[in-house]
């Protein structure tokens, strides 16, 4: 549970608007709900923008009410809807973008996204600004400057789901299963769902697979009587890497089989500590607009709500934490 900082009361917003961009996340919409309710408290009026930062640059903003928050929280997704604006990279589109929020009242803005999301909102900050503040909404959990992502408990906990499922079905044939877990370039959630699932082998983006190393473990394993295992792969660079590996296992005599997992992981109800974390986020970004703090990201380090600066967010790359990738090694037997 994270408390939420006092801050004092500067200059108070008249209109906000919302943007959930870039990949969804479960646990988007309790934030979206934690703004609107906070700011309407404050007397701040809400808009959410349509489909991400398509919603900006069309001017398709939709006011948002206390009920129109109403029986969100549980539900995957965002209820405003998502988009990867290609536009919005370009300096002049942001400009325009900015004119026509100026020209509407708009003097504070929420972004809610991954990295690129993020980028923008740096950008928009810094170049029209207008107020922002960027809350981390991604299953990948690859946002420096934060321990945690909105979202990504609930991707971690429905691929455990799916690896627990699939290690019946292994054990029964006596296969090997290479399941495949989003998380674009990063091993987050390789890292956490291979060490909750137990997985044998955990194969991170951040290193080149050494397949006689693995297929020596494998026989290893066999050897002293295991005959099935689990091995997560992080879906990294290379579209073709799990069912490559799985054909390249089956070759040196092992049954393998190919698993990968996709949007499912995007999907679904948002976990209660997804829930929690998106509520207070959204609520504190609220509170930094009105404290006139801009251009930050609001994230968790060792359990507190801190802000950063979305400078230093997107020029920074979050490392997996090596403790636990060692262990993972050690533990995978
Ligand atoms: P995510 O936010 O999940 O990382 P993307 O990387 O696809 O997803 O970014 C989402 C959106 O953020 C993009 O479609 C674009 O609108 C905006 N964006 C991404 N990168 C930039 C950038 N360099 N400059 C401005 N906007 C960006
Ligand atoms: O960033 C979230 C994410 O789900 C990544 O894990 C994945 O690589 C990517 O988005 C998939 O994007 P799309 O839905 O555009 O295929």
């Amino acid at each position: 549970m994270w408390d939420l900082p006092v801050l004092p009361v500067l200059r108070q917003p008249r209109k906000l608007v919302i943007v959930t961009s870039g990949g969804d996340s479960p646990g988007m919409n309790a934030a979206i709900r934690a703004v609107v309710r906070s700011a309407i408290h404050r007397g701040i009026r809400v808009l959410g923008s349509d489909k991400g930062y398509t919603g900006l640059v069309e001017d398709d903003l939709q006011p948002m009410g206390t009920s129109s928050v109403g029986n969100i929280l549980h539900r995957g997704g965002t209820v405003l809807k998502s988009d990867r604006c290609e536009d919005f990279k370009r300096p002049e589109v942001r400009a325009e973008a900015g004119r026509l929020l100026r020209q509407r009242g708009v003097d504070g803005l929420v972004v809610i996204g991954g990295d690129g999301s993020l980028t923008g909102a740096h950008l928009l900050a810094a170049e029209t600004g207008i107020p922002v503040v960027g809350l981390p909404g991604t299953i990948d959990n690859d946002i420096y400057g934060t321990d945690d992502t909105i979202g990504f408990d609930t991707a971690v906990n429905t691929g455990l789901d799916a690896i627990d499922r699939i290690r019946d079905t292994a054990h029964s044939h006596e296969r090997v299963f290479l399941v495949e877990v989003m998380g674009r370039s990063s091993g987050f959630i390789a890292l956490a769902v291979g060490i909750a699932g137990g997985a044998e082998s955990i194969l991170l983006p951040d290193a080149p697979v050494d397949l006689p190393d693995l297929v020596e473990r494998l026989n290893q394993s066999k050897k002293r009587g295991k005959n099935s295992s689990l091995i997560v792969v992080a879906e990294g660079h290379d579209p073709q890497l799990t069912q490559g590996l799985a054909a390249q296992l089956s070759e040196h005599g092992h049954q393998a089989r190919a698993c990968i997992l996709g949007h499912i992981q995007r999907g679904g109800s948002p976990t209660g500590h997804d829930r929690v974390l998106a509520t207070c986020l959204g609520a504190s970004a609220v509170d930094h607009l009105c404290a006139g703090h801009s251009d930050v990201m609001l994230g968790v380090q060792q359990g507190r709500i801190c802000a950063v600066p979305l400078h230093d967010v997107v020029s920074n790359r979050k490392a997996l934490p090596v403790g636990i990738m060692e262990l993972a090694q050690v533990l995978a037997h």
